[in-house]
């Protein structure tokens, strides 16, 4: 039996890896994964992470040291792993989707809670304040939405988005067939929307695509969603933007600095990030802690394609859910054998 390193186990993961991981030796660890802890891994032949872990090339070659030759991601994106230094060492695989309607529903809870303030409403009326007083918002028909990354769930929520007579504008580079959107470039996007909600990864072209500039371009009061990742946007920028009303409002299921918070308790504690601590001081601002895939259909489906991925490798099976590595060269995308083979990459 394979041994298996599961790192920043949460409550809702077990009953599923149980279910599935049967025929693996599993130890789950409440720790991180990061150069620190990867020495746990000793002796494992694999490892599951997640979203927040930090695969970097020192972790990295600690796990390969220790024995472990697989990673398996129990999420979509893999902007937290050095694939450079993995490359060659340690096969990573990941679970390109598991539920693109569980992120595109939590995209439009944010954007409704956000513009009927339901998270005002709440805390009122539980008070039995029942004023109407500042709980204002706008009808979402006919307003134009921005969509900038129509992949599996930008086209879910495009699809929403259009049940609720919403004008969309998506901007992509690499267009969908056939999907009926109307693709702008992103300023006329930018320009034109009334919300711009974020559905793109996070790589070197779109760290901060929302950044002063973008932000300068957008109508006042727009809002923005990001159900993404947290550096997409600049949040130093969007917070002077949310304070002087150039933002109308913000949805933030994902946070530039949120490894070192999300899916922990602070409760009791002084949070030292400034910036964090203003954002959730704003009426204007939601934040949810990453937890836009959390639906029992989207967690059953993650353990089930993080399975079937470890079984893959040691079987010597195909993979079919290998990251790409973007090539050892270091010229990321350029000599990538998934981009030579016109396949997309990222
Ligand atoms: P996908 O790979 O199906 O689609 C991504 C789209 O972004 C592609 O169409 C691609 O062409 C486009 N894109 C790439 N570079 C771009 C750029 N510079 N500008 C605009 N578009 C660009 O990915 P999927 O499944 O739709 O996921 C999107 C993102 O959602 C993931 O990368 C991940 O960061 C995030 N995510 C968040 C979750 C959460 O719980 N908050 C859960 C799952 C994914």
């Amino acid at each position: 039996m394979n041994k298996i390193a599961f790192f920043d186990t949460k409550p809702y993961d077990l009953p599923y890896f149980k279910k599935f991981g049967a025929n693996y030796r599993i130890k789950y660890f409440d720790n991180k994964l990061n150069a620190d802890t990867a020495s746990l891994a000793k002796g494992f032949d694999g490892v599951v992470a997640f979203v927040n872990d930090d695969l970097s090339a020192a972790t990295i070659d600690r796990l390969y040291e220790g024995g472990v030759r697989v990673v398996a991601l129990r999420c979509a994106g893999y902007n937290n792993v050095d694939f450079h230094a993995a490359f060659e060492k340690i096969t990573v695989v990941r679970v390109p989707a598991y539920s693109p309607y569980a992120v595109a529903e939590h995209a439009l809870a944010l954007l409704l809670t956000l513009n009927r303030k339901i998270h005002k409403a709440y805390n009122r009326t539980r008070d039995f304040d029942f004023r109407l007083s500042g709980l204002v918002g706008f009808d979402l028909h006919g307003k134009t939405i921005g969509i900038i990354g129509t992949g599996k769930i930008g086209r879910v929520f495009a699809d929403i988005c259009r049940g609720i007579s919403m004008k969309i504008l998506a901007y992509d580079p690499f267009p969908a067939k056939d999907s009926g959107l109307e693709y702008v470039d992103l300023d006329t996007l930018l320009t034109n929307s009334d919300i711009v909600s974020l559905h793109c990864p996070l790589t070197e072209s779109t760290h901060h695509i929302i950044n002063g500039e973008s932000i300068k371009k957008m109508k006042d009061g727009a809002y923005i969603i990001n159900t993404s990742r947290g550096r997409l946007i600049d949040t130093e920028q969007l917070l002077v933007a949310l304070r002087s009303g150039k933002i109308g409002g913000a949805g933030l299921d994902v946070y530039e600095e949120e490894s070192e918070f999300f899916y922990e308790d602070f409760s009791q504690t002084i949070v030292k990030d400034d910036i964090l601590s203003l954002l959730v001081t704003l009426p204007n601002v939601i934040i949810t802690s990453h937890q836009a895939f959390l639906t029992t259909e989207a967690l059953e489906n993650i353990a089930k394609t993080t399975i079937s991925n470890l079984d893959e490798f040691f079987s010597g099976e195909k993979l079919s859910n290998e990251i790409c590595y973007q090539c050892k060269t270091g010229d990321i995308g350029a000599n990538c054998e998934k981009r030579k083979a016109g396949e997309r990459c990222f």
